[in-house]
């Protein structure tokens, strides 16, 4: 499955074990200060939608523990009764408070364990045996991204729960207005989804040639001083922009702006991590669901782009600038939680597309027009749950990670999904249209 030269480079398989011990290293010191809060907040649920954080810490563990140690590593299971308890498909996120769950201490002890296992497998396992799982390291990069998604999760949680002081902020560049607000994109050919990113999921898979007629692309992520005109404008109260099922959802929930803002008079306030403060005009939106950005799309003559025009619009590159790592350098984009918010709008001009399309990684997940469907020649690899029994028309895609997304768990060919009346995630949007 995986492309050996290009994940090995020039480091070869040692520098590879290196790196992929210092990236397990991060992951667990990020899900640790995620997890670092008294026990109550732990064990607590948040909202029905998410689990206890405590959950999150010991399934990564879990999920470690079943890949890593029994699948490659042969190792007989640590913990076998509390397996049913930390898998995903069992027990809905609703019913996971009620079930005997380790405890905070505990869960740290477990998943410290296994850690420490995994990491004598890594010593000894063959990084270029051709069994897909090893190959390439394929199976710590399975894990690796597991665990940044469920710290991404996590944060979904902290926010929910409002509690000040868990989440660090930090400084982000200043942004500028486009000049043009939109890019044209040609029509032609391009090739979407990769043969040969190293770590990349079997929803990603295979490479496929498509041909697209042009259209327009806007240049940022719609951002929340745009969005707050679609408010003002009365676009909640008009049936006209929204989808049959999307106006229904938002009546029943009595929604009338995105999730966490209040107006106070004139001003949008909103929570942040558990502090209150204005909407600040120039960010991107976010918090809001797949309805209300295809909504605001429609107020505005436009549509949400397909997500092969989201693709296409990076220019075939891994990162819109091309295939340099995003890890250590803050040129390219807002993501791995450099701050605890998108950045505002024309912040990343050197992160731009060789079109010009900018913030495409990193700030917000945004809503695409399309289902979560495979592509043709989809191959499950390497178990059903991980996007298998997704596809259909139940989900639509999200691309290009956002601020809470870490480095290695994102590129131009990631493919998120979730249902279209989500909120908590990290997600907004930008608009297209087709050539007139
Ligand atoms: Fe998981």
């Amino acid at each position: 499955m995986t492309d050996l030269d290009a994940v090995l480079g020039n480091a070869g398989p040692t520098g590879l074990k290196e790196r992929i011990a210092a990236e397990l290293a991060a992951v667990r010191e990020r899900s640790l200060a995620y997890t670092d809060a008294d026990d109550d907040m732990l064990v607590r649920q948040h909202s029905p939608l998410m689990s206890p954080l405590v959950w999150d810490l010991a399934h990564v563990g879990n999920y470690e523990e079943l890949w890593v140690l029994r699948e490659v590593g042969g190792i007989e299971p640590m913990r076998p009764e509390i397996d049913p308890l930390y898998d995903a498909f069992k027990y809905p996120r609703k019913d996971r408070p009620s079930l005997p769950l380790l405890g905070p201490a505990e869960a740290r002890k477990y998943i410290s364990g296994v850690r420490g296992r995994v990491l004598d497998v890594l010593d000894r396992v063959n990084l270029t045996d051709p069994d897909p799982l090893r190959a390439g390291g394929y199976v710590f990069g399975l894990v690796l991204q597991h665990e940044h998604q469920h710290d991404e999760t996590m944060l979904a949680t902290l926010q929910l729960s409002r509690r000040p002081g868990l989440v660090r902020d930090g400084e982000l560049p200043p942004g500028r207005p486009a000049a043009e607000p939109e890019v044209h994109i040609p029509a032609g050919v391009f090739t979407m989804g990769t043969d040969t990113v190293a770590w990349a999921y079997d929803n990603e898979r295979p490479a496929h040639r498509l041909y697209l007629p042009g259209y327009w692309i806007d240049r940022h992520p719609v951002t929340n001083g745009a969005y707050m005109e679609f408010v003002e404008d009365g676009g909640y109260r008009d049936p006209r922009w929204w989808l049959p099922q999307g106006w229904e959802w938002a009546e029943r929930g009595g929604v009338e702006a995105p999730l966490f803002w209040t107006r106070d008079g004139d001003t949008w306030w909103r929570v942040r991590f558990g502090r209150e403060e204005p909407v600040p005009p120039d960010e991107p939106v976010q918090h809001v669901s797949w309805y209300e950005a295809d909504a605001y799309a429609r107020w505005a003559g436009k549509r949400l782009p397909t997500e092969a025009e989201w693709e296409k619009a990076c220019g075939g590159r891994t990162y819109p600038w091309g295939e340099a790592d995003p890890g250590h350098l803050g040129r390219w984009a807002n993501l791995g939680h450099r701050a605890a918010r998108p950045a505002p709008a024309g912040a990343f001009p050197d992160g731009a597309s060789p079109y010009g399309v900018e913030q495409l990684i990193g700030d917000v997940w945004e809503w695409t027009d399309s289902w979560f469907q495979p592509y043709p020649g989809y191959r499950c690899f390497p178990y059903e749950e991980y996007s298998k029994v997704f596809f259909g028309e139940t989900y639509r895609v999200l691309r290009g990670g956002s601020w809470a997304t870490h480095p290695s768990a994102v590129r131009t060919t990631f493919r998120n999904w979730d249902y279209p009346i989500r909120r908590q995630i990290f997600a907004g949007f930008r608009c297209a249209r087709s050539e007139d």
